[in-house]
């Protein structure tokens, strides 16, 4: 028996980075995965390649901020797969810079893509994940939802909402059967980095080297299994050692 067998995945931002390797995980452990994403061309080929190598994947069109694309999303994966059981809110953008030229129009749509996808998504998902009887949301936060760096402020605030978003969910479903835990990367090497030095970010992490999606992949699929059953309402930092000091 493999973790996932028969357990269906909905992963959201799982055309690229930490997304991909999660669905492919996933796949690889014999779940069925949903792939949902606004990158439409590579999203679809993420889930063929896994369909390529014997695992079960769909891509859906979905823009996280969008409350009728969540339920469209909900009910195509329901229709398709007969239900689901794990729901991974990973999509999110950021901003670089300080706060005195942060404009409201980069504010709001942080926190659109960042933060309200993530509300959003298990509004959308409850009602399935409750049927599940053995449900598990995973939110993608940020070490920068636990500590501050100076700049960015709309991405530390909206990281932060969704470290406690996950606590109080956590509590409300904690005798529905589905549990909920936040995990807190610190820099992986991603397209998300875009432009910023690597050698900076090294530096600054104690163990001296970026981390990998498959790095945090690993700590997702791990709450998304039995193997994390009395765990729920947690906080699971992956960071290489940065908010260690
Ligand atoms: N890479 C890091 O250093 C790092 C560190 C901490 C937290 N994170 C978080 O991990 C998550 C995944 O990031 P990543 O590093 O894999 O980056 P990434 O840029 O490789 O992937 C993000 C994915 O989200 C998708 N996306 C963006 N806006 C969307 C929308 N409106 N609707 C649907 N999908 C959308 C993108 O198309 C992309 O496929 C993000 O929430 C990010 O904030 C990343």
């Amino acid at each position: 028996m493999s973790r996932f067998d028969g357990r269906v995945a909905l992963v959201t931002g799982g055309a690229s980075g930490i997304g991909k390797a999660t669905a492919t995980r996933i796949a690889a452990e014999g779940g069925s995965v949903v792939i949902a994403d606004v990158q439409d061309e590579v999203g679809a080929a993420v889930a063929s390649e896994i369909e390529a190598s014997g695992g079960s994947a769909t891509y859906v069109h979905l823009d996280v901020t969008d409350e009728k694309g969540w339920t469209d999303a909900v009910a195509s994966t329901v229709d398709q797969y007969g239900r689901l059981d794990i729901l991974v809110n990973n999509a999110g953008i950021g901003d670089t810079e300080p706060i005195e030229v942060t404009t409201v129009d980069t504010w709001n749509k942080v926190v659109a893509v960042t933060q309200t996808s993530v509300f959003l998504g298990m509004k959308a998902a409850g009602d399935a994940l409750k049927k599940s009887g053995n449900g598990s949301v995973i939110n993608i936060s940020s070490m920068y939802g636990i500590v501050g760096s100076g700049v960015s402020p709309a991405y530390h605030a909206a990281k932060g909402a969704v470290r406690l978003l996950t606590k109080t969910t956590a509590l409300g479903w904690a005798k529905e059967g589905v549990r909920v835990n936040s995990v807190h990367p610190g820099y992986i090497d991603t397209p998300i980095l875009g432009e910023t030095d690597r050698n900076l970010l090294i530096g600054a992490t104690p163990m001296g080297r970026l981390g990998k999606a498959e790095e945090i992949a690993a700590m997702i699929t791990f709450l998304a299994s039995d193997d994390a059953a009395f765990a729920t309402g947690g906080e699971f930092v992956v960071d290489g050692g940065y908010t260690a000091g």
